[in-house]
């Protein structure tokens, strides 16, 4: 297949696909799923590994490398190995990743390297157990935290942590998380609270910035230095005096839009390209009405021609910065929820 990458009017390549494989969760984090309720998806309309396929053929055959998959909780998907191994074995992917909250991971992981994943990212925001559960409304934290070093032991590329930070929640556990990722030589991110849909109790007074968090890490370790790295990634990456890395993810402060090469795919094939978008483009109609790649392929590409969005820029420019989507919105539109749309 030809490879033509496309570029949006901002000349952003279409270079990262973040693919949902189930929008359902075995946690209830507070930051992006804490109501009582959610709307699921209809069964009918999850795609089917082939169908991923096919959507991920197309997608690097308009310049896409890298495909991270979410949910969701990813490792909920029966037979995840399966989807991997058939993305493993694609040249033209030079990264393949996964965002997991760790809770099915211990007994996952053996598959998941077999499979042939190189790349592994888990979301740890606390290390006590009372705040996990407080956090996440269940009292998994052992089992997160045997999940890890699981993966850390697994001979992966790369393991990650990510830890979203908020205010008066594990402020004062920034310390202990990069502490635990230095043991197990695993990088840790904190990520910044983001105003997304599902996001319903989020407020700005609640974001640590990226500026305190540096300052907390600063006063305990000495001096911080960046890393100069010129890259689509979301973090921007720092060394401790004693050479340790981490990073920042400061969407919510000091947006990365000029940069953003990722699009998300959800479970039921609707493509979005933006965190904030309102609304997608259905691939899965066309899909199952038997249309071709190069059908296929005009869809995305006309749509990414036509790319403009900068949504964590916009949020930032907003003079009303308060929760973006209304719970009763949220309900009749899953779409819109940062676990349909991939975390
Ligand atoms: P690496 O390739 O390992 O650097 O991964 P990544 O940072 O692309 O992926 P990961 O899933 O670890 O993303 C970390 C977090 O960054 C997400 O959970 C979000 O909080 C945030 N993030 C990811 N994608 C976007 C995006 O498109 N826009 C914004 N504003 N934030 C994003
Ligand atoms: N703010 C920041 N990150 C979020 N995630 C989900 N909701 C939010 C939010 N409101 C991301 C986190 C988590 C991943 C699964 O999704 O990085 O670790
Ligand atoms: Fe938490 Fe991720 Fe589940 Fe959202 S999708 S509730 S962030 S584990």
């Amino acid at each position: 297949m030809c490879r033509v990458g496309v570029l949006d009017r901002f000349r952003r390549p279409l270079a990262n696909l973040r693919v949902s494989v189930t929008d359902r969760c075995n946690l209830r984090c507070h930051y992006c799923m804490p109501e009582r309720d959610y709307v699921w998806l209809p069964r009918t309309n999850i795609l089917t590994f082939e169908e991923i396929e096919r959507l991920v053929d197309v997608f690097v055959s308009l310049g896409t490398s890298k495909v991270r998959l979410t949910g969701g909780e990813p490792l909920l998907r029966k037979n995840l190995p399966d989807l991997i191994a058939l993305l493993a074995e694609k040249p033209a992917l030079t990264d393949l990743a996964l965002t997991t909250n760790g809770v099915l991971l211990a007994e996952q992981v053996g598959a998941l390297r077999a499979a042939g994943l190189p790349r592994i990212t888990v979301s740890l925001d606390t290390l006590k157990n009372d705040r996990f559960l407080a956090l996440t409304r269940f009292d998994n934290l052992s089992t997160v935290l045997h999940g890890l070093e699981c993966a850390a032991s697994a001979g992966f590329d790369s393991v990650k942590i990510d830890t979203v930070v908020i205010r008066g929640m594990n402020d004062d556990e920034l310390v202990p998380i990069l502490e635990h990722g230095r043991a197990l030589g695993v990088e840790v991110r904190f990520i910044e609270y983001m105003d997304v849909g599902g996001a319903t109790q989020w407020s700005m007074r609640d974001v640590l910035s990226r500026e305190e968090i540096l300052r907390q890490l600063a006063s305990y370790y000495g001096p911080i230095l960046p890393l100069e790295e010129r890259t689509a990634a979301p973090a921007d990456r720092f060394t401790l005096p004693d050479g340790t890395v981490f990073g920042i993810i400061s969407s919510t402060t000091q947006p990365f839009c000029g940069q953003c090469d990722r699009s998300r795919l959800t479970a039921d094939g609707l493509w979005y390209r933006c965190l904030y978008a309102p609304t997608g483009t259905d691939l899965r109609g066309p899909l199952r009405a038997d249309a071709n790649q190069a059908e296929l392929r005009d869809l995305i590409s006309a749509d990414w021609l036509a790319r403009d969005d900068r949504g964590a820029e916009d949020r930032l420019a907003s003079s009303d910065r308060s929760t973006l989507i209304s719970v009763e919105t949220l309900q009749g539109e899953p779409h819109l929820e940062m676990h349909t749309r991939g975390g």
